[in-house]
């Protein structure tokens, strides 16, 4: 039975991950080792068949499992990782973290897009394996098709990204935020304008919690995720061109751009897509190529009603279901396509490539 240990099960993204693997049964006939950096000792989830909680950084626990899957953090990553490679573990390594996403000797890991790349790696015998940027990865299952086609020149992308993707404290403070803007506004609530004032005042006051992003989110938005990168892009930006590359396997670079951004929305990410065709291709072809890019890809009609009832991040959040729409060519000419999509980032942004690349290694090698 192959033996899996999970280290930052407890966090966002791990819960999300214990959780759709109870619903896919994925723990079934695997030998589940739980870790902590926190709690040695304590109670472990009823997966762990009454075994207490192991030390996330005893190398030997680590090293005595097949499979080991972290939702830990970039920080843990770094600390442990290298380690254990020296000191001979031959397993395999899943991780949500960006830290070994470029490596060479990683892959990115996206199975309803990339299962070629994952099968050809596994064969070659790659045992590091990396979840994707949560954009990317949802950009990806939106308009895998058209990449599939070669139909991608270059893709701009102009995001409106969720405060789960920067951990659970940050969501925290934007409900805060909420609160207080709430509170601010029923000071006034039968003078629209007053109570603009009495919001903007509230936003603006010392009193509004900021620490997690250094500015008011809620009622407002941040154009900049993640560090600085030479020529003007900030890290998250970057992410797009690499990862959706080497997550394709492509062998000439697609160029992948655009402005990210911080809105005050939960846990879905939703993005505005300019896409160059390499050729002008009817909108009925590009509808039916889209709608094949996966199995939870759906395209959405381009109309009002359909719009806002389908294409929100409260229609989607806690789905697997990725929408995209809007669809239409955009005036600059017959091959650039406009299109809209929204995808919950917990779970094909986060857990869910995970917990699928454990399940392939788990019907592998059983
Ligand atoms: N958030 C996202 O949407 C997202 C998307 C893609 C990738 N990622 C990556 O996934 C990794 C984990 O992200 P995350 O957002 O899941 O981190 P997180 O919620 O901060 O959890 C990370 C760890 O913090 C510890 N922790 C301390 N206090 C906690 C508390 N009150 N509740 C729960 N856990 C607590 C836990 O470790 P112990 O149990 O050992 O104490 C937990 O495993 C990061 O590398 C991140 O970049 C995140």
């Amino acid at each position: 039975m192959l033996r899996a240990g999970l280290i930052g099960w407890r966090g966002m993204v791990g819960s999300v991950l214990l959780q759709r693997m109870r619903e896919e049964s994925d723990f079934a006939g695997l030998d589940s080792v739980f870790f902590t950096t926190s709690n040695v000792g304590g109670q472990a989830p009823p997966e762990a068949a009454g075994a207490p909680l192991q030390d996330a950084f005893d190398l030997k626990a680590l090293a005595s499992c097949d499979v080991l899957l972290s939702c830990q953090g970039g920080d843990y990553t770094k600390k442990v990782y290298g380690g254990l490679r020296s000191a001979g573990w031959d397993g395999y390594w899943i991780d949500a973290a960006s830290t070994l996403r470029m490596a060479d000797d990683a892959v990115i890991i996206l199975d309803p897009v990339n299962r070629d790349v994952i099968d050809r790696a596994l064969a070659s015998g790659v045992k590091t394996f990396a979840g994707g940027n949560c954009t990317v990865s949802l950009m990806l299952m939106a308009m895998a098709g058209l990449f599939r086609e070669g139909l991608v020149e270059w893709i701009s992308s102009m995001t409106y990204q969720a405060a789960s993707g920067a951990g659970a404290a940050k969501m925290l403070e934007l409900m805060q935020q909420m609160d207080r803007l709430t509170a601010a506004a029923k000071t006034a609530p039968q003078d629209a304008l007053q109570v603009e004032k009495a919001v903007t005042a509230e936003q603006r006051s010392a009193a509004m919690p900021t620490a997690e992003f250094g500015a008011p989110l809620a009622g407002s938005l941040l154009a900049w995720i993640d560090s600085e990168m030479p020529g003007g892009q900030t890290r998250e930006e970057w992410k797009g061109e690499v990862e959706t590359n080497k997550i394709l396997g492509t062998a000439k670079t697609i160029p992948v751009d655009g402005i990210c951004v911080r809105i005050g929305t939960l846990r879905c990410h939703s993005q505005g897509l300019t896409v160059k065709l390499t050729r002008d291709v009817p909108m009925s072809d590009i509808e039916s190529i889209l709608a094949s890019s996966t199995p939870w890809t759906k395209v959405v009609p381009n109309n009002k009603e359909a719009t806002i009832r389908d294409l929100t991040p409260t229609a989607v959040t806690g789905t697997l279901t990725v929408p995209v729409g809007r669809l239409h060519k955009l005036r600059l000419g017959p091959d650039y396509l406009g299109a809209f999509t929204v995808g919950d980032q917990l779970l094909w942004g986060a857990a869910e490539p995970l917990r699928r690349m454990l399940r392939i290694l788990r019907d592998r090698l059983g």
